[in-house]
């Protein structure tokens, strides 16, 4: 029998909630694959900060270099909006990435036929959607030195060089050679040099998977194409902060926030969160989606325990639930039953066993 140990951190707000979902999907997926997960938790974010100061603490860090994957609820807290360095949640998020050194988000964006009516764009645009952002993580604005803020003036650098250019790049190639063979790569080339060298990298790269067609957007005008013709898109390669911006927006397309996943991968163990946030004013309630946080989980699945058919039954049950009508609030429409978190888990769980 097989066994992985997974960290987690279930971070704050609705982190906790959602993340003990996925967890009960996945020890469904266990038992009926034949599997064994060693989980282990630790803090992060608000929930870091209470534990020891830090937003990750060093046990987190400890613990996640030793684990072939980890399970991320969400960071952020009110009380600690203004927190300064190592206190600020999201900082503990950052430090994360960087540690684990996960230089490629992927961001599957995809509408259930079910939920067309969540999204407040017209069902015909979503008929077709299926796209896959690719977002480099672990450079650009988010981490550029030098970084500094005086009373009357703040500065923060934009900095990319070719090989984190490349390497997430490749990511974006491959993904694109087992779909629909497609790159649209995001920049700012009219305006940036940062993005003159992201263009002429990503293009070089481009001669290496001739079967892969391959196109550039200024950022402005992807924002455009993402609600005009986003089933027109299939793998879009960007930046960190581009990226960040354009999934928001491109969550939208499937109805909720609370739905989208993410895969954070690089050359180490990988980083599953959901895009959502720790929605403070929701939590604790047990009213949160936490599909966002069990699809992530069977992200973890196929990409770092290399269990291809349990991802897919975890995705195939998600799917299933949708279609037999269970809404949490966020995706309800008018006159829909809604159910909370733990039901919504429940009703995933039951279909894995099933499958
Ligand atoms: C995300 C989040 C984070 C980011 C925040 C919480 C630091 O918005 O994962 O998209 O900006 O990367
Ligand atoms: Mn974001």
């Amino acid at each position: 029998m097989n066994d992985f140990r997974l960290a987690v951190l279930p971070g704050d707000g609705i982190g906790p909630e959602v993340t003990a979902e996925a967890l009960r999907v996945l020890c469904a997926a266990a038992d009926l694959f034949g599997f064994r997960l060693i989980t282990t938790q630790y803090a992060v974010g608000a929930a870091g900060v209470a534990e020891s100061g830090e937003a990750l603490p060093l046990t987190s860090r400890y613990g996640v270099t030793d684990a072939d994957a980890v399970l991320l609820g969400a960071v952020g807290h009110p009380s600690l909006a203004s927190a300064e360095g190592s206190r600020r949640p999201e900082a503990g998020l950052l430090a994360l990435r960087e540690l684990l050194k996960v230089y490629a988000n992927l961001r599957p964006v995809s509408v259930h036929p079910a939920l067309r009516h969540a999204s407040p764009l017209r069902p015909e645009r979503l008929e077709g959607v299926d796209l896959l952002i690719v977002r480099e993580l672990t450079g650009g604005l988010y981490y550029g030195e030098p970084r500094w803020r005086s009373e009357l003036e703040a500065v923060n650098t934009l900095r990319y060089t070719t090989a984190e250019i490349e390497r997430v790049a490749r990511v974006a190639f491959e993904a694109a050679e087992g779909r629909r063979k497609r790159v649209t790569s995001v920049d700012k080339a009219n305006v940036l040099e940062v993005s003159e060298l992201w263009r002429d990298t990503v293009s070089q790269v481009a001669l290496d998977y001739p079967d892969v067609v391959l196109e550039h957007l200024y950022v402005d005008f992807a924002a455009v194409r993402l609600v005009c013709d986003p089933a027109g898109i299939d793998v879009l390669l960007t930046e960190n902060m581009f990226g960040d911006i354009l999934s928001d927006e491109a969550a939208v397309l499937a109805g909720s926030l609370g739905l989208l996943p993410s895969a954070s991968l690089g050359d180490g163990s990988g980083l599953y969160e959901p895009v959502h946030g720790s929605a403070p004013d929701i939590a604790g309630q047990g009213v949160a989606n936490p599909i966002g946080a069990i699809a992530s989980a069977a992200l973890l699945l196929r990409y770092s325990l290399e269990l291809e058919e349990a991802a897919r039954a975890v995705e195939e049950a998600i799917a299933g639930a949708l279609s037999a009508g269970y809404r949490t609030a966020d995706i309800a429409g008018p006159g829909e039953r809604v159910v909370g978190t733990r039901e919504m888990g429940e009703a995933v769980v039951e279909r894995v066993l099933s499958a």
